[in-house]
């Protein structure tokens, strides 16, 4: 059987129905890979369960961190912030041979490949706002309606003085690390968050794009080879192809959120890539 190349992202394996969606979670062949763009869960023993677990099934398994892994809990045990809190789930997953995005990018030379698979950790900075206003303003005004992501108490930046900050630093390295590819190479990124905003366009609550990624990160699009980009967060899982790039949001998402769809929850198919996939709008 072919290999193929799946994707499945926030897991959020805290609650029990979405263990046993992760219990279920088997490749096809022997030769299959799956990314993981966060959101995996919250506790870094939750985290490592399902990493584990997964390692043990797929030929390779490619992680990127999600806002939640991100959160010093305060049911967590683990009380690492910011920084010091990606270093130690990149060394858990290390332990499992798991790919983050502190490694050498691995090359899918299966169907549809030679292709480098990019995790990245990008996080965002606020500027997935509408209309004019300040990156304060549009804060402000959230907060106002009350919509306010939870990353703005258990997602801290240390030792960067914020989020902002924090995503500055990593747009830099992930700049740099893209950069020494080779130019025909082509390349599919997978981040936690949309690396373009208009996913976000049909957000329930628009205000919480702002804790939804970067404008930075588009025009990496037209720099480099992207044959496609892989995301989560906005638990919205659907396919758009925008300038010919697909776009795939792969989240499983809540129990509430995902029981009720027509269809099974399951792992999507980056590559072979569908006919749908290589629709251009
Ligand atoms: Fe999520
Ligand atoms: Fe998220």
């Amino acid at each position: 059987m072919t290999a193929k190349l799946l994707a499945i992202s926030d897991l959020h394996v805290h609650y029990e129905d979405n263990r046993r969606v992760v219990e279920a979670l088997r490749p096809e062949s022997d030769g299959d890979w799956l990314l993981i763009p966060g959101d995996v869960g919250e506790m870094v023993s939750d985290v490592e369960w399902a990493l584990k677990l997964l390692s043990e099934r797929f030929a390779t398994v490619v992680w990127a961190p999600g806002n939640h892994e991100l959160w010093t809990h305060p049911r967590d045990p683990v009380r690492l912030r910011g920084e010091e809190r990606y270093r130690l789930l990149v060394e858990t997953c290390r332990r499992y041979g798991v790919v983050t995005p502190e490694d050498p990018y691995p090359i899918w030379r299966g169907d549809g490949g030679p292709v480098a698979i990019a995790p990245l950790f990008v996080l965002y900075d606020y500027t997935f706002r509408t209309g004019h206003l300040t990156k304060e303003a549009a804060l402000e005004a959230a907060y106002e309606s009350g919509v306010v992501c939870t990353d703005e108490f258990l997602l801290h930046p240390d030792p960067y003085p914020s989020r902002e900050a924090w995503c500055r630093a990593r747009l830099k390295i992930t700049e740099a690390r893209l950069a020494e590819l080779p130019g025909d190479l082509p390349i599919i990124l997978v981040n936690h968050f949309p690396l373009i905003r208009e996913p976000t366009e049909i957000l329930t609550y628009p205000e919480f794009a702002l804790w939804c990624g970067t404008d930075a990160t588009a025009a990496w699009l037209r720099r480099h080879r992207v044959a496609a980009t892989v995301y989560g967060h906005l638990h919205i899982p659907r396919l758009i192809v925008q300038d010919g790039v697909p776009h795939h949001e792969v989240s499983l998402g809540y129990p509430k959120e995902w029981q009720p769809r027509p269809t099974a929850p399951g792992l999507t198919t980056i590559l072979p890539q569908s006919a749908t996939a290589a629709d251009t709008d």
